[in-house]
């Protein structure tokens, strides 16, 4: 078995995950992209199919990591490696601060500066991006994306697939459903429901997704 990782993904965010993976040791073989993405990322070889990833299986690779931005490609993507028999790794920057007590999940990236406190559960394939805090109790749901320079303050729920926009502020114990989207800048004080679009100061519904 092969133990270099395949990172699915060749673009800027896969950029920043292969350079996480590297910083904690793991070397990466190959990133899996699509016909129009660069002959290399990185300096890693870009195979330019999904195709590519059950020859990369039966060739004896078993560790991949999903590095793409968009919250439903990730998501249906890992699903698809995991199926073929991959193993999803984490990506965290030692600059990154997680708490001993916080649970994390698989496929995960955490930037470096990002913060994640006591007890927060941040759960498979979120993305924790550059300098945001997750405070205590936080619970962060499946293939989310915390943006950069976002704060939840503590007790605050982001559901499934759910993106919090760039520099983002969040007040203690509010829910936020699943695939909501919540603009750059925003303040949010009230709960928001599901597949909404929400922005400004505080956060205002703009549409339903
Ligand atoms: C919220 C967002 C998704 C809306 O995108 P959209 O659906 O294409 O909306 P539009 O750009 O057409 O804007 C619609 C209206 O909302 C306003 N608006 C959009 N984003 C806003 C924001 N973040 N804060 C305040 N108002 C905003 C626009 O000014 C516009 O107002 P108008 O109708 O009065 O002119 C997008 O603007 C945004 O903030 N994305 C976050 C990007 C980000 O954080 N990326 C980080 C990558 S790591």
């Amino acid at each position: 078995m092969k133990t270099e990782v395949i990172v699915v993904g060749a673009g800027g965010h896969a950029k920043v995950c292969i350079e996480l993976l590297h910083a904690q040791g793991d070397k990466v073989a190959y990133c899996v992209g699509s016909p129009d993405s660069p002959d290399t990322c990185l300096g890693i070889p870009v195979l330019k199919s999904d195709d590519h990833l059950a020859a990369l299986r039966q060739d004896g690779y078993e560790q991949a990591f999903i590095a793409i931005g968009s919250n439903s490609l990730r998501n249906k993507l890992a699903r698809k490696v995991t199926e073929m028999g991959f193993r999803l790794v984490n990506a965290i920057s030692p600059a990154a601060v997680v708490s001993p007590s916080a649970l994390l999940g698989t496929g995960i990236a955490v930037m470096a500066g990002a913060v994640i406190n006591a007890e927060a559960t941040i759960s498979d394939l979120c993305i924790i991006n550059t300098g945001a805090t997750i405070d205590h109790d936080c619970v962060i749901g499946a293939a989310a994306h915390i943006a950069p320079q976002c704060a939840l303050a503590g007790n605050v729920q982001v559901g499934p697939l759910s993106f919090i926009g760039v520099g983002s502020k969040i007040i203690p114990e509010i829910h936020i459903g699943e695939s909501v989207m919540v603009g750059a800048g925003s303040v949010v004080i009230s709960n928001i429901g599901s597949a909404t679009t929400v922005v400004g100061v505080p956060a205002k519904a703009l549409h339903k997704i």
